[in-house]
């Protein structure tokens, strides 16, 4: 087993499929009056989280918890680091509080790469950036594996942001190794020519998601990230929602079969639209629960658990 998940890129796909496995075993769990195993009894799990978050700080929380650890949550607001605290200064006070595990978001792209060097701990990326968030890929390949049956073959379509979304690099990366087809749709400005054939060369790239939906098998919105945006990318949102947003008449493109996913957090009309996140197609809400269960065996599977 590897000791970081600093990259979805660090899983080839039997590691991947163990932690898929185990996640399911993990989710059956979920549906018992007691959730809780005593296998990371007397371990330590830190949340250091230095960017806003609502479900992967909760899910990384409640998966630490469910496995019997200890959980230290760590916010950068309120903490040292509005003192001007490095990184490599908190990594050091991590290490003399002997943590097993630190689970980091963080606005610098490779910030958990720098965190690996200093900790004797396991690493997880919780999402550096603009970068990666391997834990976000592999609970959607769980989703789309327990909705559809397998990954091999699959067709997915990565919609919107892919510029500023971890989400999606990650996602590629994964899909990829699994056996996935995937095609990114978005306009011109948010998917520069480079960026999916660095990614992998076999991604396909499509500036018309009309044309892409009937093929598809899953289609994953992704967030408009003004917050990441310095520049205008496209002339209004009423025009972005126009060429790129998920509405009813749209998703009716789909096969029957197909499912719609987001990780959240949602611009609702925007991106998507309110009918199509509450319709019986979107797996918005599943996501999130087996967010839990794929972080539950990461940490399981990381601090030296067996399948
Ligand atoms: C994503 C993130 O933070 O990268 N959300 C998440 O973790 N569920 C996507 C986003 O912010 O748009």
């Amino acid at each position: 087993m590897i000791k970081h998940l600093r990259s979805a890129a660090d899983l080839d796909a039997a590691t991947a499929t163990l932690i898929l496995d185990t996640a399911g075993e993990m989710a059956a769990l979920a549906g018992r009056e007691v959730k809780k195993l005593p296998t990371l009894r007397g371990r330590t799990v830190v949340n250091l989280f230095y960017e806003d978050s609502t479900r992967t700080r909760i899910s990384f929380e409640a998966a630490a918890k469910r496995l019997s650890a200890d959980v230290i949550n760590f916010s950068a607001k309120g903490s040292s680091v509005s003192k001007g605290e490095s990184l490599k200064d908190t990594a050091l006070t991590l290490q003399a509080m002997g943590a097993d595990a630190v689970v980091i978001r963080h606005p610098a792209s490779g910030a958990p790469h720098r965190l690996a060097q200093w900790v004797d701990g396991s690493v997880v990326n919780a999402g550096d950036g603009t970068h990666e968030h391997p834990t976000q890929a592999l609970l959607d390949a769980y989703t789309m594996r327990s909705r559809l049956g397998r990954l091999d073959g699959l067709k997915v379509a990565i919609v919107g942001d892919v510029l500023h979304s971890r989400v999606a690099r990650s996602n590629v990366l994964l899909l990829t190794t699994l056996g996935a087809e995937i095609t990114v749709v978005g306009p011109p400005t948010l998917i520069p020519l480079d960026l999916a054939a660095a990614l992998s060369p076999a991604t396909k790239v499509s500036y018309d998601l009309d044309s892409v939906l009937p093929d598809m098998d899953v289609v994953m919105m992704l967030r408009v990230q003004t917050e990441r945006m310095q520049d205008s990318y496209f002339p209004s949102a009423r025009e972005y929602s126009r060429r790129y947003g998920l509405d009813i008449a749209r998703m009716r493109k789909l096969p029957e079969h197909a499912i719609v996913m987001h990780p959240g957090p949602m611009n609702r009309g925007m991106e998507i639209t309110p009918e199509v996140a509450d319709s019986s197609r979107s797996t918005i809400v599943e996501q999130v629960a087996n967010g839990v269960s794929a972080r539950m065996a990461v940490l399981y599977l990381l601090l030296g658990g067996k399948a």
